[in-house]
């Protein structure tokens, strides 16, 4: 065996070893080894070992030195990865190609008694994230003729039973009394009905504001009338990894038990073209008494997220995240590597950037210069719900940011890292552990405020 990354050997009988098999896993240069590939030779072990027919396994590559990462974070990505790399959707499928004799337990090691207390918090939080990402990554493969607004409603409602949160789903008739008109708009297409889902968990103070996610849950999009063309549309049922993602991150939350109070909120709908859909050139006021003009109805995330945005005022929020796959153009501009962040204020941009560096699911952000607002203009409403070519990630930022005025906002658009496309076609689970690691940090902010303050 030569020791390259991504390689392993698989030796039986060792002669002077108790385990019955022992799993060689390559690592690379010594000078080289760093986060990549500490990830890389993880999930290279987790899926040999999970084939070789054993029930368990001891893993000491979370003794390893990965460079400015404690055992905390080599633990707390071991749990995720291994989790991540056994994953898969085969609900669907009448024969499921099961592994014989499949893992069943794992033992990760540490090489001092004192790291033993981080060690078991980190295992703790990444089986955590590891269940949020599993149910992001489970909905957003769910197909749009099972995955509907009213399935998104009833997985909240579960969720909130399994973990002691509470819910609430409005319908089309609580939504036309509170004026969603641009959240109706694009439902209007449709026969699925929509639904308005907050979630809450209550894990703070009474006085503490709430920290409020709000994740685009279009579960099919196919634009509508301005209709998509015909290839990879099928890769539109992914229109709801937003929504899927603040699921995700409120069940890693619940799993934490973290003392915050977070309100996870979900406008949901499909995007499509019937006789009774919107058209271009249609002018709808919005929950905020906005008038858009909707020159383009394949830019329907903007119109559900305003409203929602909207929406969110009544709590006033500490800060508000939105999590959306909202433009093809992010897709263009950060590829399948990187979410788009775009924000109102900076120290929470720069907290969302530090959580996604923490968690290997990392973020980077673009400009909301006031100068690219002048592409919304319409001659006949407030605005118009495309911006054009140029910018296509920033001029719809630039839209929702005119609903997000009254509190501290940042926008993730997760266009390119929500799903992978081809042959390994399927949801990841992003941005739950960008989005677990901020609210840990907050958590852990929250609890240090107090005592801060007594010294101070
Ligand atoms: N859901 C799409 C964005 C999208 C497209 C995500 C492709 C991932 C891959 C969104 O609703 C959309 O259609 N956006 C339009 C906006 C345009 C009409 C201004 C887009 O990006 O083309
Ligand atoms: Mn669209
Ligand atoms: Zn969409």
């Amino acid at each position: 065996m030569e020791g390259k990354a991504g390689t392993c050997l698989l030796l039986h009988a060792v002669p002077g070893v108790e385990a019955d098999r022992v799993l060689l896993v390559g690592l690379g240069r010594e000078r080289e080894f760093r986060e990549k590939e500490y990830r890389t030779a993880l999930g290279t072990a987790v899926r040999q070992l999970n084939e070789t027919g054993g029930f368990d396994g001891t893993i000491y590559l979370t003794e390893l030195p990965v460079k400015k990462r404690d055992v905390a974070w080599r633990v707390r990505q071991a749990a995720m990865i291994a989790q991540d790399s056994l994953y898969r959707f085969d609900r669907l499928k009448s024969k499921k190609d099961e592994v014989r004799r499949p893992l069943r337990k794992l033992t990760f090691c540490v090489s001092r008694r004192n790291e033993l207390a981080p060690a078991e918090l980190a295992l703790a939080q990444g089986l955590a994230m590891a269940a949020g990402v599993e149910l992001a990554k489970d909905l957003g493969n769910l197909p749009g003729n099972f995955c509907t607004p009213s399935y998104l409603a009833s997985q909240a409602g579960e969720l909130a039973k399994a973990h002691g949160m509470t819910v609430d789903v409005l319908d089309r008739a609580d939504m036309e009394k509170l004026g969603m008109n641009t959240l109706l708009s694009v439902a209007r297409g449709s026969h699925e009905p929509p639904k308005f889902i907050v979630l809450r968990h209550v894990g703070g103070t009474t006085d503490a504001k709430p920290i409020v996610l709000v994740g685009k849950g279009i579960t099919f999009d196919s634009g509508g009338i301005s209709l998509k063309p015909g290839p990879e549309m099928d890769e539109m049922k992914f229109d709801m990894c937003g929504a899927a993602s603040v699921l995700g991150t409120l069940k890693a939350v619940a799993l934490m038990k973290l003392p915050l109070n977070i309100i996870g909120v979900i406008p949901a709908t499909e995007n499509m073209p019937g006789g009774g859909a919107t058209k271009p050139g249609d002018v709808i006021t919005s929950m905020s008494g906005q008038t858009v003009e909707i020159l383009n109805t394949d830019a329907e995330g903007r119109l559900i997220l305003c409203d929602a945005l909207t929406y969110v005022e009544r709590f006033d929020p500490d800060c508000v995240v939105d999590i959306a796959t909202l433009t093809g153009a992010c897709v263009i501009a950060l590829g399948h590597i990187t979410t788009g962040l775009l924000a109102n204020n900076d120290a929470v941009a720069r907290d969302l950037l530090d959580a996604g560096n923490e968690a290997h699911d990392r973020a980077w952000q673009l400009p909301l210069f006031d100068d690219y607002q002048e592409q919304l203009k319409s001659n006949f409403a407030d605005m118009a719900n495309i911006g054009g070519r140029p910018a296509g990630t920033i001029t719809a930022a630039c839209f929702l940011s005119r609903f997000a005025e009254k509190f501290a906002w940042a926008h993730l658009d997760i266009a390119g890292t929500a799903w992978r496309s081809g042959k390994d076609k399927g949801a990841t689970g992003r941005p739950v552990p960008l989005l677990s690691h901020f609210l840990i940090e907050r958590a852990q902010r929250a609890g240090r405020k107090p005592a801060r303050r007594k010294a101070g």
